[in-house]
């Protein structure tokens, strides 16, 4: 009954709690020969580190990587290079607070996984949120860093598109803009925005969701195994599994429903070197399950953080009707570090079909 694992040839195996010692991963099945630093993943994993601007958790994690093995250097390699065997990643975590928790042990918080965990497991590590933190979600990010080197030329980046009920102006979008903001808002106007109203939004203890989009590009034709190993679905559970996730579509989306046949469906014509050229990609890179060779984009949408400083109503342990504040440091949009979250899992995704594709077929 294990559920920690994803991925079938590049397999990820994530451990660890919020407030435990350190969480990390297990990458089993990357090839060998591929040049991996300490470094490079420390790279993705600063892009979600918390504390960084008003705007997210002021929990000070540095969130260092050890790669404990798997990587291998001689005067032959050239540099480090992973073997083939297991690559196992370790985050120590540095900045608990237990004491903040202290108050909600025996209360289950709105919104929360405390009485679903409870409900299920009959206990549960309450020090912020044990293992349905989304803590958790570093690790992803450190996987998603080995498997954007599995893919040669593969680039997936995200952008969060909409905050509360704004949305980017799409023919602004820039993707140099997303260095540029806290929000990784390809939208410099949205961005500017949204740092007044997310600071409404914080100073009254309150909360809003997002929406991200990922754009993979140079994804090669062919990956994706249908039927029950579509590439869009494999994403679209990929993405779900990221904690506060409520919503994935893959292309035009459920915006899909609106359209005609005529306006939906991609035309093709024959481009210069007689390979297909896509005249549109409402289809998001995919069809049949399988990847097209255009850009594939997934959009997420995440719900607003539910730790919020008004008291809401729940039930405690025995039953009892009972008020909640969660006290603890929280980010008034978890949107926006789940950005490099949502890119990790398209990478990890991506690499494990580019594997099983060259497996099947060669
Ligand atoms: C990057 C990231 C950071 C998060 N930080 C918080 C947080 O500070 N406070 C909070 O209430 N929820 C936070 N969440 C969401 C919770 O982990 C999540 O809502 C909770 O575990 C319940 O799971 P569910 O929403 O997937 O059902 C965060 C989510 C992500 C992706």
């Amino acid at each position: 009954m294990s559920h920690n694992t994803f991925g079938h040839l590049f397999r990820v195996t994530t451990f660890g709690e919020s407030h435990g010692p350190a969480l990390g991963c297990v990458v089993d099945g990357c090839p060998p020969r591929i040049p991996l630093t300490e470094a490079d993943i420390q790279a993705e994993l600063d892009r979600r580190r918390p504390g960084q601007s008003r705007f997210t958790t002021q929990r000070r994690e540095p969130d260092q990587v050890k790669i404990l093995s798997g990587v291998f250097e001689d005067d032959r390699t050239g540099g480090p290079v992973t073997t083939g065997t297991p690559i196992a990643l370790l985050i120590e975590n540095v900045d608990q607070r237990s004491k903040d928790y202290g108050e909600i042990r025996d209360k289950y918080r709105p919104g929360h996984a405390d009485f679903t965990y409870d409900a299920k497991y009959g206990v549960r590590d309450y020090r912020g949120g044990g293992r349905s933190s989304a803590r958790e979600t570093a690790a992803r990010v450190a996987a998603g860093a080995i498997a954007r080197k599995v893919v040669p030329g593969l680039t997936v980046r995200g952008a969060l598109v909409q905050m509360g009920p704004h949305k980017i102006d799409r023919s602004r979008w820039n993707w140099n803009e997303i260095a540029n903001n806290p929000f990784f808002c390809p939208d410099a106007e949205a961005a500017a925005f949204y740092e007044t109203y997310l600071d409404e939004i914080r100073k009254s203890g309150s909360s809003v969701g997002a929406v991200i989009e990922v754009v993979a590009e140079n994804v090669p034709v062919g990956l994706g195994a249908p039927v029950y190993g579509k590439l869009d679905a494999d994403l679209a559970a990929a993405l779900m599994s990221i904690n506060a996730v409520k919503g994935v579509e893959i292309g035009a989306g459920f915006a899909s429903a609106e359209l005609t046949g005529e306006d939906n469906a991609d035309e093709i014509r024959a481009g210069n070197d007689g390979a297909p050229v896509f005249l549109s990609n409402n289809a998001g890179g995919i069809l049949g399950g399988i990847s097209t060779g255009q850009p594939v984009v997934a959009r997420f949408a995440v719900k607003p953080t539910s730790s919020i400083l008004t008291p809401r109503r729940s039930v405690d342990r025995e039953g009892h009707d009972v008020d909640v504040m969660t006290k603890g440091r929280h980010d008034p949009c978890v949107g926006i570090r789940a950005v490099p979250v949502g890119e990790a899992m398209v990478a990890c995704v991506i690499a494990d079909h580019f594997l099983r594709h060259r497996a099947q077929v060669g």
